[in-house]
């Protein structure tokens, strides 16, 4: 199949429409509504209306030219409760997305968890109790049932390692909880409900099947000892603890709770895959802390010399060609087909030559990586459209397209222009 250019979405971040159709609370809306988790007070109650508008954003995807499109389905549409049946309401919306985006030539890849977990199942205890993965596994069987081989590839999870850190361990995301490495269980519970949930898709006979994470290179600054031995703990915290596992290693050992991982566990999470979604931002400065009563293992050095975004991150192209050519020489042969799930920058304004210019180094980057060998089948951009970035808010821009959020109205960027160029001079 011929390399997919895309763009990326996940639900609670474009949809809107929160108690449309019989949908049920997510941790997101409770967070939301929560005071002082969001930085500039908003919520992803409209978002960018994607729920009304999503034929006004097939048409923009059309005119961009992908050929694929990257979304998530929101697990609170399709079982209110995150238990029992389908809610067909739910499910119709997808049914229609997927139908229009076919229509338009456009693959759908479809991620079944991008954090916006049903709140009934958060008062059971989420991603820390174990009985969330069979949950998981039963809501993956429904949507399967429902779109089945219209889909071209199936993406499980986003990110487990960053819901783990964000959620579960510091609390800067929904559901909010700060317990530091006690927060490792809620990694291996979606792991494996990921692992239960390719077998229930496989059940389904869907097309392919993979699982998305978040990767850094770690680059130690300073060259002590314990300097290289905290960039080696914060490689497998952020690299090594939810891909390992996925391909017969087990865990790096962190200090997890050996009972929590009970007999025949490694062998779900291992089911083969079809596909490694890698998302990628930037690189990561680790050096030793400073004091040794710091609870980590490890602090963050803000890299510096380089241009950073609206995010502040550093803009370090080539740290994606160092991440690739990197996972192709740890796993090997036990590595499935790659596709770059996210990739981006949040920058204001619509004529954005900062954006264009970061996803030129990025798709250069990505070049160099096949022409290294590593088999990368497919880009996607983070975002289509600007949208509800999480605990910033809207105050973070990363789409192609600019949004209005008094007005909702989109706006084709520079980068839009540019990016549609590049997917034309490449067929
Ligand atoms: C990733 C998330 C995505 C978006 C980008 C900026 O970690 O998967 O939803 O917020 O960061």
């Amino acid at each position: 199949m011929a390399f997919a250019w895309g763009v990326s979405t996940s639900a609670y971040q474009i949809e809107g429409g929160v108690t449309v159709g019989g949908r049920g609370a997510s941790i997101w809306d409770t967070f939301s509504h929560e005071p002082g988790r969001i930085r500039d007070g908003s919520t992803g109650d409209v978002a960018c209306d994607h729920l009304h508008r999503y034929g006004d954003d097939v048409a923009l995807m059309a005119g961009l030219g992908v050929s694929a499109y990257r979304f998530s389905v929101a697990w609170p549409r399709v079982q209110p409760d995150g238990t029992g049946p389908a809610n067909p309401a739910g499910l119709a919306f997808y049914d229609r997305l997927v139908d229009a985006l076919l229509e338009k030539g456009i693959d759908p890849v479809l991620t079944l968890f991008h954090w916006d977990l049903p709140q009934a199942l958060e008062a059971g205890g989420g991603w820390l109790v174990r009985d969330t993965a069979y949950r998981f596994a039963e809501y993956a069987g429904l949507v399967a049932a429902a779109l089945g081989d219209r889909i071209r590839l199936w993406i499980t999870l986003n990110e487990p390692f960053i819901h783990t850190t964000l959620g579960y361990a510091t609390g800067e995301h929904a559901p909010g909880h700060a317990h530091l490495f006690d927060a490792l269980p809620a990694a291996h519970h979606q792991l494996l409900g990921h692992g239960l949930a390719v077998a229930a898709l496989r059940d389904r006979g869907v097309a392919a099947v993979g699982i998305t994470n978040n990767y850094t290179p770690v680059w130690p600054q300073g060259e002590t000892e314990a300097d290289l031995a905290a960039a080696a703990a914060y490689d497998a915290l952020h690299n090594r603890f939810c891909t390992d596992p996925l391909f017969g290693r087990g865990y790096p050992d962190l200090g997890l709770d050996p009972r929590v991982v009970r007999d025949g566990d490694l062998e779900v999470v291992a089911a083969p895959l079809d596909a490694l979604g890698v998302n990628y931002y930037n690189p990561t400065g680790i050096r030793a802390p400073a004091s040794p009563e710091s609870p980590l293992p490890f602090e963050i050095v803000p890299l510096t010399g380089y241009p950073t975004t609206d995010f502040g991150w550093p803009v370090v192209p080539d740290g994606l060609r160092e991440l690739l050519v990197g996972l192709a020489g740890e796993y090997g042969d036990a590595l499935p087909p790659i596709y770059v799930t996210e990739s981006g920058c949040a920058y204001d304004g619509i004529d954005d030559p900062q954006r264009v210019a970061y996803l030129d180094g990025h798709i250069r980057a990505v070049r160099s990586a096949m022409a290294a060998g590593v088999d990368v089948r497919g880009y996607f951009v983070w975002s289509l459209l600007d949208n509800f970035e999480w605990a910033e808010g809207f105050t973070k821009r990363f789409g192609l397209v600019h949004v209005d959020f008094e007005t909702r109205r989109r706006t084709p960027k520079t980068s839009y222009t540019w990016y549609r160029d590049v997917i034309r001079a490449s067929r």
